[in-house]
This record gives structure tokens, sequence and C-alpha cells, in this order.
């Protein structure tokens, strides 16, 4: 099948793409006390001169003193930090490519790599790292405030520094998931509530925040997921209706585009209908949806992290079929485009035969 769905251009208010490849986040911990050396800026130019459409950055940490659990992770504050990223929005501009950071925050989320411990205090709603394993203090409502304003700063220096885009990392079971997920939040303020819609709340005001601090025509993309970290399967929507009462709010708050996670593309959402997360997302909301999973890969990531299964080279035919069709507008490559910068200009020339299965080996470096 051809790939040209992958390859039409696509624009939303000031962001500009020539096709519908972005580089999935991923962190690389390659950044010694949080400052991204040059090898990182060359990194990311390598991906744009492969002719991928939009780079989201590796999860880079917002200016709150626990927000990351590994100190080589890369900062989002601070002016050695703030440089280092200059160097790389230029030079990924010099090559032609579009880019944004993924603004993160761990939460009470462990690395499961690595035993460095930031240091306090450990955010989270209800000092839970997961359901029922309290160690920590609930975030007090100055905490709460102060790591919102911190999301704030983080996308206004995005937009100062030159970046394209700016993406919340609300997935995965960091500290914005915490607050969506009732295993974590037992809140009985604001912040909390019975429903998914009234667990919105912090991430609804991360997004007013930012909003606020960038203006309407930055491009705001939030990235969620139903399964978290913690536990592979757990639903956060368990039904389309949830799913309009978690994604409204949201969007109302003022995200444009939602990234949507998935460990594979190909599953369904719900029942009785083929449409996946970003499928659904896009239904309900009316916005742009990027998908994710396994996009050209047989094996899914944590597996691939956590236990070293390789994965091999696999169709794209099902992938295009769905965009095609407009289930979702963008496309997310994460481990394909660490094995290969050149994977989108391969696949745009035909030249499937030459791309590679992964390895965790390609991890230890970054090239
Ligand atoms: C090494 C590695 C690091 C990752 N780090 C992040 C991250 O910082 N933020 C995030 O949202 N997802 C992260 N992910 C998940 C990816 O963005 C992506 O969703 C996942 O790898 C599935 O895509 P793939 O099957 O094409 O690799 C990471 C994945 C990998 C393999």
């Amino acid at each position: 099948m051809a790939a040209d769905a992958l390859f039409r251009p696509f624009s939303y208010k000031s962001l500009h793409l020539k096709n519908r490849i972005v580089m999935a986040p991923m962190t690389r911990s390659f950044s010694p006390n949080g400052v991204p050396p040059p090898e990182v800026a060359t990194y990311y130019r390598r991906r744009a001169e492969g002719e991928v459409g939009l780079i989201l950055s590796e999860g880079t940490a917002v200016a709150r003193p626990a927000a990351k659990n590994d100190p080589n992770v890369p900062d989002f504050h601070g002016e050695q930090a703030l440089a280092g990223w200059k160097r790389v929005i230029n030079e990924v501009h010099a090559a032609g490519g579009r880019m944004g950071p993924q603004l993160w925050h761990v939460g009470s989320a462990r690395n499961q790599l690595t035993k460095w411990v930031a240091p306090p205090p450990v955010d989270s709603p209800s000092g839970l790292s997961s359901p029922g394993k309290r160690f920590t203090e609930p975030m007090t409502d100055s905490a709460i405030a102060d790591a919102i304003a911190a999301f704030g700063k983080a996308a206004a220096d995005a937009k100062r520094l030159g970046f394209d885009v700016a993406e919340i990392h609300g997935a995965h079971g960091y500290l914005v998931d915490q607050f969506f997920w009732a295993g974590t939040n037992e809140r009985t303020d604001v912040y909390g509530g019975a429903t998914l819609g009234e667990r919105t709340r912090f991430a609804v005001d991360v997004v007013k925040a930012m909003r606020a601090a960038v203006g309407e025509d930055f491009v705001i993309i939030l990235r969620l997921s139903q399964w978290k970290q913690q536990d592979y399967n757990v639903k956060l929507a368990q039904t389309p209706k949830e799913m309009e009462e978690w994604l409204t709010p949201l969007v109302d708050a003022g995200v444009d585009i939602l990234h949507c996670s998935q460990r594979r593309f190909w599953e369904p959402e719900f029942e009785g209908s083929e449409l996946n997360f970003a499928g659904w997302a896009k239904k309900l909301t009316g916005r742009p949806t990027i998908t994710v999973g396994s996009v050209g890969l047989s094996g899914e990531f944590l597996s691939t992290l956590l236990k070293g299964e390789g994965s091999k080279t696999a169709s794209l035919d099902d992938l295009l079929r769905r965009l095609e069709r407009e289930e979702f507008d963008l496309v997310a490559v994460g481990r394909a485009l660490i094995t290969d910068a050149q994977w989108a200009r391969k696949v745009r020339e035909g030249r499937e035969s030459e791309l590679a299965d992964f390895d965790r080996e390609a991890l230890s470096t970054l090239v």
C-alpha cells in the first residue's frame, strides 16, 4: 500500500507540518544535571533531516523539586538547560523540522530503571504511588498552585525559545494522570471528585495557565492514556460517554490536539467499533488527534524496555487504511525512529525493506 496518506501536509493554527509523522516523546537520559548537551541537539536534528514532520522532545521537567525521577533527564527551566534547548530548536529549524518540548512532572511515579530519588517534596494528589500504596503526604494547595504555574512558565519559555508547540505529559500514570485516576486521587477538594469529569480540574488549570502564557495561536498538545504504568489494564473511561466527560473540559480549557497513547494502535477502544483511542477522541471532540503504539513494529514498547523483548518490523497497511479514512490526523512513531533517523524518508521512498527490527541495545547510545 502506498504511504501517501502519511505525506500529506497538516495545518492547525500557527502549526504547519509537511507530513503526518510525529516523533513520539522518548526519555533518553543523556542530559547530565538536566542540561541538554550538543549531542542531544544533533540527535533531534538528524530526525528533522530524516523528514519527521513534528518532533516531540523526550519528557523534560517543569520547575518543581521532584518533577523528575532520573538526574539525566533534561530540565525545561533554568538558564543552562534552556540554553541547551535553544540550541536544539535552532538546529531542528535549520534542518526544516518542527518541534515542541514534552512538559513532564512524574508525580509519585518511581523510576523502574534507576534508584535515584529526587529532593522532597514528592508531589502527588493523595500521597499514593499506586492504589492503596501511601508513602507521602498529599499535595498542599500551594504546591498545586506552584506546579500549575510551573507548566505555564515552561510553555512561555517554549514559545520564547522558538518552539512550534508544547505538549503536556498527561499520560502513563505520572502527575497529571494521577489526578485523573481514582486509584491515585482520593482528594475531596475541587481537585478530586467521584467522576472522571471532576478529576480533570488539575489538568484544566494546567492547560489554562499554559494558554494564558502562549496566546491563542500557539498549539498546545495534551498526551493522555487509558493505561497506567502502575496497571496496564486500567481504563479511565469505560464508555464513550465517560470519555466525552473526560475530554470535553480539557478541550474547552484550550487543548488543540489530543495525543492518544496506546501500546498497540490497532486495538479498538470500546466494543462494537474498530475505532482506536485517537479515533474516539477525534469523533467526540472534533479536534485533531495523534495515534501511537507499535507503528511499523510487531511488539509493544514496555515489553522491550522492561523485559528486553525485541520487535520485528511490521506492515503499515492497517495504519494507512485508518489514516486514509481520517480516523486520526497524525501518527507518532517511537522506537522505529530511535533505530533509524531516516525512517520517514525511507517510508516515503518505498524503501521498507531497508527498515530494521528494534533491539533494546539501541537505547545505550544517542545517534
Ligand atoms: C525509550 C523510551 C522512552 C519513552 N519515554 C517517554 C516519555 O518521556 N514520555 C512519553 O509520553 N512517552 C514515553 N515513551 C513512550 C513513547 O512515546 C511511545 O508512546 C511508545 O514507545 C510507543 O510507541 P512505539 O511502539 O512506536 O515505540 C517512551 C518510550 C520509549 C521506548
